[in-house]
C-alpha cells in the first residue's frame, strides 16, 4: 500500500479508501449486504494496509453502518481511520444532531469518529446547518474527542462549494465527486485546488463515476481512444491512476462490490504515485474524455439519493438502462429489458411529477423530463 499526506494534518492515509456504499448484496437488494463476502473483502483490504473506511447513515438502506461496526470488531477498528456522516436531510435541530450522532456511535460500536462529515452539502443543507448552529455542536464533539476531524462531502455548484469552503475556518477535509469525466462538474478541479491550497485533505468519491468508467464493454470510441496507448491498464486502473497522479488528492475512495475488485484496486494503489503519468498518458485521458463526452444522455451515477420514489418509479435503474442502451446503441435490447425486467408500476410513465427526486438529486438532473425521454426511447415511441 502507498500512503499519502492528508492536507495540513500530517497523517499518513492509504491511497485507497474503502467506500461502503456499494458492497456486495444478496438478491440484488441494497438492504441485504452479503456479509460473509463483504467482511472478507473489507478485512482483506485492511490486512493489506488500507486504513480509511467510509460509511454513512443512509448507505445500503441504513445497513452499512451497523455492518461496518461488526466488521471492525476483533481489533480492526484500531487499524483504520473511520469516517461517517451526519445525514443532513434529517437535521432540524441540535437535538437531531445529538440523537443521530449517538445512534451512529452505537451502530459503529465506537466511542469516536476519526473523520466526521456533514453529508452531501448543498446550498439548502448549508443554510439549514447555519440556522441550527451546527458548529457550536460540532466543536463540543471535537473538544470531547468524539469527533477527531471535521469535514464535509459536497454535491452542488462550484460557487456553493466556495461559499462552504470559506464559510468555516476549521475544516480539516472535504470529500468531492471527482474523476476524469467530472473535472468541470460540481466543485471540479477548481474546487479541488482551492481546498488543497487551504490545507484541507481531499477525499475523492465516485472515482469511476459509480463504475461507468470501468464499463466491461466500453463504447467503441472509448476503447479506441485507450487502445492507442502502450499501457496495458484496465479502464478502472486508468481512472484511478489519473487521480493518484495528482498531489492535491489524499485518499481515493472506491466502492468495491466484488473480491476481485478489492484485489485489483489494492494492486493498482500499490503502484500508484504522484507524477506517475507521463505526457502520453495524459494525452490518452484527453482522447478518452472526448470519446465519452456526450454519449450518455443522463449524468446519473446511481447514488440512489432520489429513492425511494413515492410512486415506485425505479429512477436509477431506468436511467442506467437508458444510458447504456444509448451509449452502446442497443435500443432493441434496452426495449426488451424495459419490458421484461421492470414491472408496469416501476416504469417511467408512473411518474406523477411530484418533484421530490429532483430536490434530492446530487447531480441536479431534471429527472421528470429525463424520465419522459427515457420512456419514449425504451418503448420505441421516439422511433
Ligand atoms: N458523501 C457523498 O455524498 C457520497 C456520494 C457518493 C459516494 N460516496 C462514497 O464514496 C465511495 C466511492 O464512490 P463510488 O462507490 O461511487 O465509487 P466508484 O469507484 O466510482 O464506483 C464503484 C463501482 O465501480 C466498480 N469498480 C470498482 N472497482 C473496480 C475495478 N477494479 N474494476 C472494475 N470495476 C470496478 C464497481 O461497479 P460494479 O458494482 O458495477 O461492478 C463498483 O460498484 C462510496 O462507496 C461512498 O463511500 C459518498
Amino acid at each position: 500500500m502507498k500512503y499519502r499526506k492528508f492536507g495540513k494534518l500530517g497523517l499518513n492515509v492509504s491511497a485507497l479508501g474503502f467506500g461502503c456504499m456499494r458492497l456486495p448484496v444478496v438478491d440484488g437488494e441494497s438492504g441485504k449486504i452479503d456479509e460473509p463476502l463483504a467482511t472478507a473483502m473489507l478485512r482483506k483490504a485492511i490486512d493489506q494496509g488500507l486504513n480509511y473506511v467510509d460509511t454513512a447513515w443512509s448507505y445500503h438502506l441504513e445497513h452499512s453502518e451497523p455492518f461496518v461496526g461488526r466488521v471492525l470488531k476483533d481489533g480492526y477498528r484500531e487499524k483504520v481511520f473511520l469516517a461517517t456522516k451526519m445525514p443532513s436531510w434529517l437535521v432540524k435541530s441540535q437535538e437531531d444532531l445529538e440523537r443521530l450522532f449517538t445512534t451512529q456511535l452505537e451502530r459503529l460500536r465506537t466511542d469516536h469518529f476519526d473523520f466526521y462529515l456533514l453529508h452531501a452539502l448543498n446550498a439548502g443543507h448549508w443554510d439549514n446547518y447555519l440556522k441550527v448552529k451546527v458548529f457550536d455542536w460540532a466543536e463540543r464533539k471535537l473538544s470531547a474527542g468524539q469527533i477527531r476531524h471535521l469535514g464535509f462531502s459536497f454535491h452542488d455548484r462550484y460557487e456553493v462549494f466556495k461559499q462552504i469552503l470559506n464559510g468555516y475556518d476549521n475544516w480539516d477535509f472535504c470529500q468531492l465527486q471527482y474523476n476524469y469525466m467530472d473535472v468541470n462538474e460540481q466543485a471540479g478541479r477548481r474546487g479541488l485546488l482551492e481546498a488543497a491550497e487551504k490545507g484541507l485533505g481531499v477525499i475523492v468519491m465516485e472515482p469511476l463515476r459509480g463504475g461507468k468508467l470501468a464499463a466491461q464493454n466500453p463504447p467503441v470510441q472509448v476503447a479506441e481512444a485507450f487502445s492507442q496507448s502502450q499501457r496495458d491498464w484496465t479502464m478502472a486502473e486508468w481512472a484511478l491512476q489519473w487521480l493518484w497522479n495528482q498531489p492535491e488528492i489524499s485518499v481515493v475512495l472506491s466502492g468495491m462490490s466484488a473480491m476481485e475488485q478489492v484485489e485489483q484496486n489494492l494492486q493498482f494503489a500499490s503502484r500508484s504515485g504522484i507524477g506517475s503519468l507521463n505526457a502520453d498518458d495524459l494525452a490518452t485521458i484527453s482522447r478518452v474524455q472526448q470519446a465519452w463526452s456526450g454519449l450518455a444522455p443522463v449524468p446519473c451515477t446511481s447514488c440512489e439519493y432520489c429513492m425511494p420514489c413515492p410512486n415506485g418509479v425505479q429512477i436509477p435503474r431506468i436511467f442506467k438502462l437508458y444510458n447504456e442502451s444509448v451509449m452502446y446503441d442497443r435500443q432493441g435490447r434496452g426495449r426488451n429489458a424495459y419490458r421484461n425486467d421492470f414491472k408496469d408500476d416501476q416504469r417511467a410513465d408512473m411518474c406523477v411529477e411530484c418533484g421530490q427526486c429532483e430536490s434530492l438529486c446530487p447531480q441536479n438532473i431534471p429527472i421528470i423530463q429525463r424520465l419522459k425521454d427515457a420512456h419514449a426511447y425504451l418503448t420505441g415511441e421516439n422511433a
